[in-house]
């Protein structure tokens, strides 16, 4: 008889720093496990082993391992592989070994890559990776559900989506969009995703980018009937406000060449006039999310913001600055193979490149941004 797989994922990549990355894993019974890793001259003999968790215990779970790596060294290439055992019979599983390279914040160079709302379709996740190149970070920026209204689906949807692994050659940043934190399940999500500093508000630098992800929350106000009190986002977007004001000022952010926000929910909108004041009883919701812009604009402006890449509306535009608004705002398109678009970053120290790509090939928007400093 043949056993059930043990293993329902690749070693999905996560949360990379210039010191290390996360990497969760999917398992369809009680197991413990590690990553085994080394530089790319170092044999598969000789690898090194990461099963300590903070608390001291070994990877372990029924649904989910996951590890941290820390103490490597930056803009280097690592081989990792997720070794995996069955806590009832010792049945043990190995990945391939899979290549994975840690941030570099003296890169000369840096590259991003941007999706989002895959909203689970699998024929557009298959378009997207196929047409995606690598990347020094992938931005996975929300929406990547419709809802966790089923627990079981939150593991498959994160791990391994459209059974492909998304990770290669692009670790994975998790933006968090609206839906994302909807459903009655939404609050097992932090088991699965992995974040920089533990938290879905964080910054990081690649190369001259320095870039900032921040939580936008949901699309409606947190006493919104359909929430049944589950959400608190505006204390959540409060606290990006008090954190933000302090890490535009961090070396690295204060000073780095181009200066880009990633967020679900477009901060500007072109028709913002008929979008305010919305009656949400009635099945409005927010394109654009008011509420942040509030709290989060001045220090955008302050650190200089170039550029605030979202998506929501399935809706690819691209928004010019303005004297009031001095940041470009480019949204991404939608969920189904015609109307999804992949956002690409490539910066050098003369310019950073962002263009918005359709799944024919075709670019939707493309706008350049010169260097700050
Ligand atoms: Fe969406």
């Amino acid at each position: 008889m043949d056993r059930t797989e043990l293993v329902m994922s690749p070693p999905v990549v996560m949360a990379p720093r210039p010191d290390g990355f996360e990497v969760v894993w999917a398992v369809s019974a009680r197991a413990r496990g590690w990553v085994e890793w080394r530089t790319a001259d170092e044999s598969p003999g000789r690898a090194h082993v990461a099963d300590c968790g903070p608390y001291g215990f070994v990877p372990q779970g029924s649904q989910v391992l996951r590890i941290r790596l820390d103490d490597l060294a930056p803009g280097r290439e690592y081989l990792i592989r997720t070794v995996t055992v069955a806590v009832t019979d010792e049945h043990q599983e190995v990945s391939d070994w899979k290549s994975v390279r840690t941030l570099d914040p003296s890169a000369t160079s840096a590259t991003f890559v941007a999706w989002n709302d895959t909203h689970q379709r699998d024929d557009t996740l298959r378009a997207l990776d196929e047409a995606s190149p690598g990347a020094d970070v992938w931005v996975w920026n929300g929406d990547v559900c419709n809802n966790w209204n089923d627990p079981d689906e939150i593991v498959p949807t994160i791990l391994n989506p459209a059974g492909r692994d998304l990770t290669a050659g692009r670790p994975m940043m998790f933006g968090w969009g609206n839906h994302d934190v909807r459903g009655p399940w939404a609050h097992r999500v932090p088991d699965v995703v992995a974040s920089p500093n533990g938290l879905p508000y964080h910054g990081f630098r690649i190369g001259p980018i320095a870039a900032i992800v921040l939580s936008t929350g949901e699309d409606k106000p947190d006493d919104h009937p359909s929430f049944a009190g589950r959400v608190s986002f505006a204390e959540l977007r409060r606290r990006q406000a008090v954190w933000l004001a302090e890490q535009i000022t961090r070396p690295g952010f204060v000073d780095a060449p181009y200066r880009v926000v990633f967020c679900h929910m477009p901060l500007r909108w072109s028709d913002e006039r008929v979008l305010t004041d919305l009656d949400y009883r009635t099945g409005k919701w927010d394109q654009y999310s008011r509420v942040s812009r509030e709290l989060w604009h001045d220090a955008l402006v302050t650190w200089g913001t170039q550029l605030v890449v979202s998506g929501h509306t399935h809706r690819c535009a691209l928004i010019e600055a303005e004297p009031d608004a001095p940041y470009v705002q480019l949204t991404g398109g939608g969920h189904t193979p015609d109307i999804a678009t992949w956002i690409e970053g490539r910066a050098d120290h003369q310019q950073l490149q962002v263009s918005a790509h359709r799944l024919d090939g075709t670019i939707a928007h493309q706008i350049e941004f010169e260097p700050l400093a």
